[in-house]
């Protein structure tokens, strides 16, 4: 039975470019998940969009002497570049800043006002008196509370991922003039998420299939007790305040990010023709909704985001899971934009195609715990399993028997143990990659796929089919039938991780559905200042439901076409 999948992935903020970090932290293992799903048959929504809004935007923008706006223009229309570059398949990307966002997050905080959950209090504020501004958290650093990490922000912590006021900074010091801030009274609205400390317990009691990193930190935040939190800042960009008075303070950007996974199902919704489509991911017990993110978001997917919801409306879907992953490290080394320390993806597929990218990040994904990319390595993986295993072994048995079989797939004699055993392992294997999948041990679901080309390859090599072809072809026709099942079978299993690949293989079998859809980035004029949007076009069986995560039933006698190599044998000195 097809089921509603929620895909939803961090909000990246739309004040840099994406590097292998963000790849690898979230867009790409959501992208695979999302792909598995489709191939499933299940409807999957897969949603997000830039962060428009908070200090990063205009520290940025300040940083450039630009309008916060300009900003977000450019790195949005990065993303949906990048993302386009990569085969991460949003149904809808699109941004914090649109009309139908604001007037969303206007209607949760109205909505929370009016239950009670949001109480004003005068809080005592970093003001940096040389520059005349109150400090948000952001603008000031200091030494870490909890580990004494001595950058932490103001917000949070980059070392012990723990969120906090800019006050309980040691050392704190402004960083808009590098001046020793003074603490001066303002008023804020504050999220009095104690209000739903029983509900949230109750919402986490069940979820064991967590990965334990993030049930930990989850349990963790609670048993400190859940306070109020201040969801108002002094600053002119980002969702106004809807109150009489407010006018020079704006709702808090994670407040407002976390929202936009609801307003992007809405506003997909609306593009889609039934304007009420984001019920069925949103109120339908039936649906599952996956939230993927990096470590350092984790706070605000697993209990403010679940908080907002059930104080919005009782009703709504709250995450099934959260698979956040750890961090990804380069050659040993913290990555850090600021050391230069970074693999920027836009430079990265200028030189590798997207699925070679693909492959080896998806082979070493952080989902356990930090991991490291290494460029040699890129290139060993590469050229020895993902060439030398895999695209070496469709290229040699549909290169075989494209003259010698008149390109259309053998007939083959009776099939003996040896054959029978390999299609039987690869049918084996659909329920187990189907599970890795399903859970999101992408690794696993690599791993054991790529295991299985290595089969086929030692199946051929025992079979001999080149030499057997001299003196009996139609026995020779037999391993190649069946080594084209298994890749046909195979296509399935990869093309989660190898979409563009798969695509090609399938073309090539002359299969008349792709496996997948398309996708475009479009002009939307209602949207305001920034009206690029990337969306999905789904494939027509995606569209009917249909199940094909199934093993191959390759017909003896298809016709198929003149196969091209897949990968590209690497060199080392291309690196970006
Ligand atoms: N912009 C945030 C970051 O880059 C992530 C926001 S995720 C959201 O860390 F859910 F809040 F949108
Ligand atoms: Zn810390």
């Amino acid at each position: 039975m097809a089921t509603e999948i929620g895909v939803f992935v961090a909000w990246p903020y739309a004040n840099g470019d994406l590097h292998l970090g963000h790849i690898a932290g979230a867009y790409l293992p959501a992208d695979i998940f999302a792909r598995y799903h489709r191939l499933r048959g299940n409807s999957v929504l897969m949603g997000s969009g830039s962060d428009a809004h908070g200090t990063p935007i205009t520290l940025k923008a300040k940083d450039e002497n630009a309008a916060p706006i300009d900003i977000v223009r450019r790195y949005h229309r990065r993303f949906l570049e990048s993302f386009q570059a990569l085969g991460i398949t949003f149904d809808l990307f699109s941004h914090t800043h649109t009309p139908n966002h604001i007037a969303t997050t206007q209607d949760f905080f109205r909505t929370l006002r009016g239950k009670g959950d949001l109480t004003i209090a005068t809080q005592k504020q970093f003001y940096d008196e040389a520059a005349h501004m109150f400090l948000p958290d952001r603008y000031v650093g200091g030494t870490c509370p909890l580990c004494s990490y001595q950058r932490a922000r103001g917000d949070q912590c980059e070392n012990c991922g723990k969120t906090f006021g800019a006050t309980e900074l040691i050392n704190p010091i402004s960083l808009i003039s590098n001046t020793v801030p003074a603490l001066k009274d303002t008023d804020h609205y504050f999220f009095e998420l104690g209000n739903y400390s029983a509900k949230l317990l109750q919402y986490i009691a069940d979820k064991d299939y967590w990965r334990t990193h993030v049930q930990n930190f989850t349990r963790s935040m609670i048993d400190e007790g859940l306070r109020g939190r201040p969801i108002t800042r002094d600053i002119d960009w980002g969702v106004p305040v809807p109150e009489p008075g407010w006018e020079s303070k704006v709702i808090y950007v994670w407040f407002d990010a976390v929202i936009g996974y609801f307003s992007v199902s809405k506003e997909w919704a609306v593009h889609s023709g039934d304007a009420e489509a984001w019920k069925r991911w949103w109120k339908n017990p039936r649906a599952r909704s996956y939230y993927f993110i990096g470590k350092d978001n984790i706070p605000f997917h697993s209990v403010i985001w679940p908080i907002e919801l059930m104080a919005y409306d009782a009703e709504l879907n709250l995450p099934y899971d959260v698979p956040a992953n750890q961090f990804l490290n380069i050659s040993g080394e913290k990555l850090s934009t600021s050391r230069g320390l970074a693999v920027w993806l836009l430079d990265m597929l200028k030189e590798y195609d997207a699925d070679a990218v693909r492959y080896y990040v998806t082979s070493i994904l952080p989902e356990t715990k930090d991991s490291n990319f290494y460029w040699d390595e890129f290139v060993t993986r590469n050229n020895g399993e993902l060439v030398a295993a895999w695209g070496n072994l469709v290229n040699r048995v549909f290169g075989f028997a494209y003259p010698r079989y008149g390109a259309k797939v053998p007939e083959p004699q009776e099939l003996d143990g040896r054959d029978r055993d390999l299609l039987s392992k690869i049918e084996a294997a659909f329920p187990v990659v189907a599970q890795a999948y399903e859970t999101v041990r992408l690794r696993d679901a690599l791993r054991d796929s790529m295991a299985l080309a290595r089969e086929v390859n030692r199946y051929l090599d025992e079979k001999a089919p080149w030499t057997v072809f001299k003196r009996d072809p139609a026995q020779a026709g037999t391993a190649i039938f069946v080594a084209m099942r298994a890749i046909d079978s195979l296509k399935i299993l990869l093309a989660p991780v190898l979409p563009h690949t798969c695509e090609k293989i399938n073309q090539m079998l002359g299969t008349e559905e792709p496996l997948f859809g398309t996708q475009c980035i479009i002009e939307r004029p209602e949207n305001g200042e920034v009206s690029e949007v990337l969306i999905y076009q789904p494939a027509v069986s995606e569209k009917a439901g249909i199940d094909r995560f199934k093993p191959s039933e390759l017909a003896p006698g298809k016709p198929f076409a003149k196969p091209a190599p897949l990968f590209k044998v690497l060199e080392l000195e291309a690196k970006p």
